[in-house]
């Protein structure tokens, strides 16, 4: 949701591992709530459970689940993580939203002009750190030569990571992936030099001041402890 991904825009992550994010984006775009594949929940055996309510609150919440035509597209190369996220697609029963493939992002080919890259690589536990500045700047040559004109995130828990991407990020947040500290790294992509873009007269200054105070608003709101780790 930080990302500001809305579904009309088509939304790749080629790292997708057991497919969080892009199952997050389906359920987001079909606006099917969070759980309702789950076959019970631990709070109907409290005492005070009130199952009428519950059955109301969750036929008004299904009543609102509308047919989305929304692109998105996972990847990932580990082929035995690769059959947890087909799993997992499957059981929150947004297959017909989410493409999979597996295999090696740099393989990774799609049609999009326009699309959201989000995705989380991996922050280093597994790897030595030279593969990992290796892979992070892999990653770096990959969106700017393949996929100008999109946005990406990156979300990781590796600093030397994030500086290997090699590419200047216009959005920083600092967020908790439970006690890791993680970036969220938000890069507007385009051919050729960010000085060139200004003799194109593109006026990014102004749409990243009204990105800023946007993801501001909506963390003020959300959780106002939440919003103090903001940098930008
Ligand atoms: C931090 S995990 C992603 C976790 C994911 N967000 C999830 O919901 O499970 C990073 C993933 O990137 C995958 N990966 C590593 N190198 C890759 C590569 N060259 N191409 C594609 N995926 C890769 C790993 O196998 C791993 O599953």
């Amino acid at each position: 949701m930080l990302s500001g991904w809305e579904p009309h825009i088509p939304l790749i992550d080629f790292m997708c591992g057991s497919g969080t994010i892009p199952i997050e984006a389906a359920l987001i775009a079909a606006k099917i709530p969070p759980g309702t594949f789950r076959k019970s929940f631990a709070f109907e055996k409290w005492l005070d459970f009130d199952e009428e309510l519950f059955k109301l609150i969750r036929e008004k919440q299904l009543e609102r689940i509308v047919e989305s035509e929304v692109k998105i597209y996972a990847n990932e190369l580990n082929r035995y993580v690769f059959l947890k996220a087909i799993e997992n697609v499957e059981s929150a029963g947004v297959e017909d939203m989410v493409k999979l493939s597996c295999g090696d992002f740099r393989d990774f080919e799609h049609e999009e002009k326009r699309a959201f890259i989000v995705i989380n690589p991996p922050y280093g536990e597994k790897l030595e750190v030279d593969d990992l500045e290796k892979l992070y700047a892999a990653l770096g040559e990959r969106l700017k030569h393949h996929y100008a004109g999109c946005k990406a995130w990156i979300f990781t828990g590796s600093p030397e990571g994030a500086k290997a991407i090699g590419l200047r990020p216009n959005r920083k947040m600092k967020l908790f992936n439970g006690p890791l500290e993680c970036r969220l790294l938000g890069y507007d992509l385009f051919e050729g030099k960010k000085s060139e873009r200004y003799l194109k007269n593109q006026p990014i200054e102004e749409s990243q001041k009204k990105e800023r105070v946007r993801i501001l608003k909506m963390l003020l709101k959300k959780n106002k402890f939440f919003s103090l780790f903001i940098f930008c």
